[in-house]
């Protein structure tokens, strides 16, 4: 797989995140107009969807579980009660849409165990 495209700009405005299933199930979150990130989905504390949590101004998106905190653009937890960071892939905005590669990771993040329910 290469980049791939998960959304037109459309579909996610500004401050809106999609669940994506790329074998992986990856977060997507469209910061800005013209910015996108891409994290794995699944909190590295036990393990919940991230994309039910809650985007700060500062890029961070805040676990619904237990509130720990990822800084979207490293995937490093910046509040806990997570210890280990999240992977964050290679993401933009081209052509009117979003894309995604998750063969390209940015980060040296282990993959989280896949939710349990
Ligand atoms: S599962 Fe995310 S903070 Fe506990």
């Amino acid at each position: 797989m290469a980049w791939e495209a998960v959304a037109d700009l459309d579909q996610l405005e500004e401050g809106d995140m999609m669940l994506v299933d790329m074998g992986e199930p990856i977060c997507v979150v469209r910061l800005y107009e013209d910015e996108a990130v891409a994290v794995h989905n699944t909190c590295t504390h036990q393990q919940q969807p991230l994309n039910e949590g809650y985007l700060q101004e500062d890029d961070s998106l805040i676990c619904p579980a237990h509130n720990s905190r990822f800084d979207l653009h490293s995937g490093i937890p910046t509040g806990v009660p997570a210890v280990d960071p999240i992977p964050v892939y290679a993401c933009k905005i081209e052509d009117g849409a979003i894309w995604v590669d998750v063969e390209q990771q940015l980060n040296d993040a282990a993959i989280p165990h896949k939710p349990f329910h």
